[in-house]
């Protein structure tokens, strides 16, 4: 019998159920941190950044070596990928000696290019698109607050053209939340992804809508998201971006925006945050904040969707 080989680039990529299977065991995996040993041997899997990174680093790191592997993390600017030589001459080297292949860059055709020339799972740890592994945590820290997903409102305000905001509408969807985007008429979503987005919520209950008033995004949602209005890759846009003239102004986490949300709604910053910018200080590090619980989350998101790839692949190379 020959198995799929699973990859996880988007969202999209697992079904509604897997995605509440994945989170089920990501639960299971915190309350007893050391009881999956998928990659014990220990198995390399191969963790590489062609951009900046704390979290998600670290985050894969301790994820690989709980699961009893090795996480072999490789700095792109020694590997130059594309550059030095072909993605797919890269994903055939990787796959003979990783169990799995988990890789930041810059666009989502790049590591779809690696998952076609892969043979073992590749997970996407960002694009310049999607931050899928970074959604799968900020649901597992809903669910740890809210006690369910479905049904719940979400509001995300900032950029709704960048990576957080697809993976969001997209994530969100699929877990039956009822998803307002909050964002200026020349930063809107993908057009594929917002009808993407549409269809899944069609199919889980949930809901899609796009707004620019960002008083209206979080009137009595549950949920409150923003995410730094420089994302990595737009660098050079910084002054346009962030400056007086910032067309995000508007859409700061302020505590009078944050008073808009329901009285018991959580905020969520998939950081790194600029306090001042996107979010006041009040709210990030005030009693409604639960970022440090959400960038945790990472760790046993990474775990559980780590080892259900692999199982899920057939991929055990002991
Ligand atoms: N949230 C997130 O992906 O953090 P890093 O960029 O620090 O990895």
């Amino acid at each position: 019998m020959t198995t799929t080989v699973r990859h996880f680039l988007r969202d999209d990529d697992i079904s509604p159920q897997e995605q509440a299977e994945i989170l089920d065991r990501a639960a299971a995996i915190k309350s007893r941190p050391f009881s999956d040993r998928t990659l014990e041997g220990p198995q390399v899997v191969a963790v590489l950044f062609d951009k900046q990174t704390l979290r998600t680093q670290v985050s894969f790191a301790a994820a690989i070596a709980h699961l009893g592997g090795f996480p072999l993390v490789i700095d792109g600017k020694l590997a130059q990928v594309g550059v030095r030589e072909s993605i797919a001459d890269v994903a055939r080297v990787l796959t003979r000696e990783a169990t799995a292949i988990v890789w930041r860059t810059y666009g989502q055709e790049r590591i779809e290019e690696m998952a076609a020339h892969s043979s073992v799972p590749v997970v996407n740890a960002l694009t310049d698109e999607f931050h899928p592994c970074q959604i799968l945590a900020d649901l597992l820290t809903i669910k740890e607050h809210k006690g369910r997903l479905a049904g719940l409102s979400f509001a995300y305000v900032g950029d709704g053209a960048n990576n957080m905001s697809h993976s969001y509408l997209l994530g969100m969807a699929m877990s039956g939340l009822h998803v307002r985007i909050g964002t200026p008429a020349t930063y809107q979503p993908h057009p594929s992804v917002l009808a993407r987005a549409r269809a899944l919520a069609a199919e889980t209950g949930g809901s899609v809508t796009i707004v620019e008033d960002p008083a209206e995004a979080v009137a009595g949602v549950d949920v409150v998201a923003t995410d730094t209005w420089v994302s990595m890759g737009f660098e050079k846009e910084k002054e346009s971006r962030q400056g007086s003239t910032s067309p995000f102004a508007r859409y700061a986490v302020s505590a009078e925006l944050m008073a808009l949300a329901a009285s018991d709604a959580i905020f969520l910053h998939c950081l790194p945050a600029y306090r001042g910018f996107e979010v006041d200080a009040s709210v990030i590090d005030g009693p409604q904040s639960v970022v440090w619980d959400e960038s945790e989350n990472r760790l046993h998101a990474q775990k559980a969707v780590l080892s259900w790839l692999v199982e899920k692949s057939g991929g055990d190379r002991r």
